[in-house]
């Protein structure tokens, strides 16, 4: 079987899409409170153009696929991209990540087109402090979301959860206890500092580390090998049937394990999330481009892959803004436009 390996030895072989830019909520971790101005209709790939690149990409070694955003049930049919997808040979894994407004719509039909599962970002059980949150959204349509993907098979739910300081973080006991008699997945992502969120501060930020002292407190943790987990770090509570996840892009330099290349609405291949570089796909296919092309365009994304972040624990936690000095590179696109 073919695999990609970059210059670092890492196998790539995992693909997020984001496959709009375009949101129908407005975390305060993600977005500012007026939202962005999203791209046009011709800016951003059409499906046939994605399932070109994932075509040639899983001829290249890609296995896995993630479908993100901003908000992927805002693109109109979803489902038609997700069955071509399916078609293609070598595409083992197919998921998306959905913030899961609109999921109880859509469930059925994403799992009758060959969606294997999804991941849902909630952040929050209070109505009001999600609406918070948000800025706008409504809990009990997530939780029916839920809900309708647990019936449609779409399994196994993982739930994000972003913990802030003086926000949430004393819900994350209450996430990490779900995961005691349910087969889900909570994961708590680290707060990541991100150029159009003006809500990043050092004091907001808690570490990994942090969190599982709290939950630490429940039971024990016990390591879990989860096979190609990328950068996430897997536990169980001694008896519980779910699992959680840490993701510490900042604390931790997961930058070793990453196996993921990401494409942005726009077509453009994004190495690393937290560098600037991007090696664009769309004019050279709208001018023509071979499927050779595309693959050496693949690979050389690949190639100058970094071999880590510089944003450290350091730098971000004790100044003021984790973004100066220290190289830190300027998070200029929103997770919005890059699929997180
Ligand atoms: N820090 C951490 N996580 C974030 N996400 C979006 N913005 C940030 C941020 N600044 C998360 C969302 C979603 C995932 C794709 O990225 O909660 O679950
Ligand atoms: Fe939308 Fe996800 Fe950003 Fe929230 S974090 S505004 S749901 S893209």
């Amino acid at each position: 079987m073919i695999t990609l390996k970059d210059n670092f030895f890492r196998v790539i072989d995992y693909l997020r899409l984001s496959v709009t830019d375009r949101c129908n909520l407005r975390c305060i971790y993600c977005m500012p409170a007026e939202g962005i101005q999203p791209f046009g209709h011709s800016d951003i790939l059409s499906y046939e153009e994605i399932v070109r690149i994932v075509r040639v990409a899983a001829e290249l070694g890609v296995r896995k696929v993630r479908i993100t955003g901003g908000e992927p049930l805002t693109r109109k049919n979803l489902p038609f991209l997700i069955s071509e997808i399916r078609k293609i040979s070598g595409i083992e894994d197919l998921s998306m990540t959905t913030n899961g407004i609109l999921l109880e719509r859509h469930a059925q039909e994403l799992a009758d087109a060959g969606l294997n599962r999804v991941n849902i970002s909630l952040d929050s059980f209070n109505p009001e402090r999600y609406r918070e949150i948000t800025r706008g959204g409504d809990l009990d349509a997530v939780l029916r979301g839920l809900e309708a993907a647990r019936k449609a098979g779409l399994a196994p739910i993982k739930i994000n959860m972003v913990p802030v300081r003086g926000i949430n973080e004393d819900e994350i006991e209450a996430f990490a206890k779900m995961t005691l008699d349910s087969d889900c997945h909570v994961r708590f992502i680290e707060f990541m500092p991100s150029g159009t969120a003006e809500s990043w501060g050092p004091e907001k930020y808690i570490t990994t580390g942090e969190m599982q002292e709290i939950i630490g407190k429940i039971a024990p943790l016990e390591p879990v090998r989860v096979r190609k987990n990328g950068p996430s770090k897997y536990f169980r509570l001694q008896g519980a049937r779910g699992v959680i996840g840490f993701i510490s892009a900042l604390s931790h330099h997961f930058c070793r394990e990453c196996n993921r290349l990401r494409l942005t609405p726009e077509g453009k291949l994004r190495p690393c999330l937290f560098s600037e570089t991007e090696i664009d796909l769309r004019s050279p296919i709208r001018t023509g481009a071979s499927d050779d092309e595309i693959a050496r365009l693949l690979r050389l994304s690949i190639a100058v892959k970094p071999e880590g972040h510089t944003i450290n624990s350091t730098s971000a936690a004790g100044k003021a803004s984790p973004c100066s000095g220290q190289a830190a590179p300027e998070q200029k696109r929103p997770m919005s436009r890059i699929g997180g």
